[in-house]
């Protein structure tokens, strides 16, 4: 059980309005009595935030916002005295603009060793003003900016597959591949237990730069899952081997070839990767049903734990989504104002959180969907900070709103998420409604998201059957997803609209929603220990 800290959102220690080290540190507390076994900091180094620390300058230090290396070292620490491991986010595909490097580079100009650690090219064309492809951001837009010389005249061209500030590696370069393989190291040494790998397929290029062809085969994208990138984990592999303890490569990986995605997570490559195929698939019976067996199928022949997410720093809040006549999730259908309906998408949320929490494999939950925040659809524009919205031209919200700082306690605004005494507000708005969902209201509440996850998660710790037992479709209806987990077990989530028998003679566990005459509602999970396996599930 792995839970994503975002750190500029989580808690606010010195009352900038930004969270921060001290800020994890003292809610730590709440970590444990979650009953997490690990926390998956999003970037916390040295950043302009060109893409909320994705844009990192420098990979060996705290970004002063968050705090110093000294502190990180404490946090990791004192998270460990608590059963809590810490996965730091490496980002290998690009760097910072303020990188010293790729300050180096564009010192150095063409031609230069300090250019060839990039994707430097001279533009097409007799003055060069077209850039060397058409390949389209991941962000939106073009993948490359022009650069200007020492005397001022236009320049070659670098490539970014995300923002501009944040210029691709050349992986094909020795100084690149030693310098990451250092940095993993850098972190083991610090306590590190894991590292979650950001844009994990597309660190290698086509150094040929071809266009993407209309329908890339399997190894055919120029810049994304390449063969050779294997090779990359091999080395990463390696070096996490060396280390007397256990430790972690988590691939973020969006590879919709479920048998390409599994080459990651090969005996000697990745250790896991996070299931994005689950996560965008809308609340819908039969889908999600497929999306389990493909998961399941494509682990199975390399050994691997598949891992189950409901959300993340990127996507939009399950509650949100859930809410929604089409709750599937992609990047490009993002748009402002998408009508939900909010205790519909509470409910299945709640049921989504049990059914995922039931599934054989890892579970990573997102900060504050164990209080059931929802999407903040309505950040006002000048604080919206996420390149994704600019880069569309305002046309989609941009990933702001899953980002808000989190209401820990009180009723108005900074919720406790910054002290009494703060100087600032917090970096984004935090709803008003979210009075009602602060942690403190919620733990008090059996009835509350909180009670549920805390509940869910103490279970699922607590049986053998969910932690190493085998998983077994049961007989059911196509809108509900009935499984035995090891001979003890079941987890049923009706998706439909008819409520469901519980299994005879089976000892209630846990119920996302209530029971209707002993029968499992609409948009509910319920999970119950059985006697007898087997059987069927009408
Ligand atoms: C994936 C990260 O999750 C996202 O937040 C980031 O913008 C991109 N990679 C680029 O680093």
């Amino acid at each position: 059980m792995i839970y994503e800290i975002y750190p500029r959102s989580f808690a606010d220690g010195n009352g900038d309005g930004t969270g921060d080290l001290l800020g994890v540190r003292e809610r730590l507390p709440h970590l444990r009595d979650l009953g997490i076994d690990a926390i998956w900091f999003t970037p916390w180094y040295v950043s302009p935030l060109a893409d909320g620390g994705y844009d990192v300058a420098d990979y060996r230090a705290i970004d002063p916002a968050f705090g110093t290396l000294e502190e990180a070292e404490i946090l990791i620490a004192e998270a460990r005295a608590l059963g809590i491991r810490t996965i730091v986010d490496v980002v290998p595909n690009h760097i910072s603009d303020r990188h010293a490097w790729f300050q180096a580079a564009l010192a150095a100009g063409p031609g230069s060793a300090e250019r060839s650690r990039f994707w430097f090219h001279p533009g097409r064309g007799p003055a060069g003003d077209d850039m060397p492809t058409r390949w389209v951001s991941n962000f939106g837009g073009t993948t490359w900016t022009r650069t200007t010389n020492a005397d001022g005249s236009p320049g070659e061209w670098y490539l970014h597959l995300f923002a501009a500030e944040q210029p691709d590696l050349n992986w094909d370069h020795p100084d690149v591949r030693r310098e990451f393989e250092d940095v993993l190291a850098f972190w083991f040494d610090r306590g590190a237990a894991g590292i979650r790998i950001d844009s994990a397929a597309l660190l290698i290029k086509d150094p040929t730069l071809p266009e993407v062809p209309a329908e890339p085969g399997p190894g055919q994208h120029p810049n994304t899952d390449r063969d050779e990138i294997h090779d990359v984990y091999r080395g990463w592999r390696a070096v996490a081997d060396s280390y007397d303890d256990a430790k972690a490569l988590v691939g973020e990986l969006w590879i919709p070839d479920l048998e390409r995605f599994a080459r990651y997570l090969r005996p000697d490559e990745l250790h896991t990767a996070f299931n994005f195929d689950f996560l965008t698939r809308p609340w819908d019976g039969p889908t999600l049903r497929a999306s389990i067996d493909l998961t399941l199928a494509a682990h199975a022949p390399v050994d691997a734990p598949p891992t189950w997410l409901l959300s993340n720093h990127d996507v939009t809040r399950p509650v949100t989504r859930y809410g929604r006549d089409d709750s599937s999730f992609a990047f490009p259908a993002k748009r402002w104002n998408v009508p939900t309906d909010p205790a519909l998408g509470q409910r299945r949320a709640r049921a989504a959180a049990l059914l995922v929490a039931a599934l054989p494999g890892s579970l990573y939950i997102y900060q504050g969907d164990e209080l059931g925040l929802d999407e903040v659809e309505d950040l006002p524009r000048d604080r919206i900070q996420d390149p994704m919205h600019f880069r569309s031209g305002g046309i989609d919200p941009g990933r702001d709103g899953c980002r808000v700082p989190l209401p820990w306690s009180g009723e108005r605004s900074p919720f406790g998420f910054s002290p009494a005494d703060a100087v600032a507000e917090p970096w984004l708005p935090q709803p008003a409604r979210w009075a009602a969902l602060t942690a403190e209201a919620q733990a008090a509440d059996p009835a509350s998201m909180l009670s549920l996850y805390r509940s869910a998660l103490a279970i699922r710790r607590a049986e053998p059957d969910f932690l190493g037992g085998g998983f077994a479709w049961l007989d059911s209806g196509p809108e509900v997803l009935a499984f035995r987990r090891g001979d003890g077990l079941v987890s049923i989530t009706n998706l439909g609209q008819v409520p469901v028998d519980p299994p005879a003679g089976g000892e209630l566990l846990l119920a996302s929603g209530g029971l209707v005459d002993g029968r499992l509602a609409a948009d509910a999970s319920g999970w119950w220990r059985i006697a007898n396996p087997g059987g069927e599930v009408r």
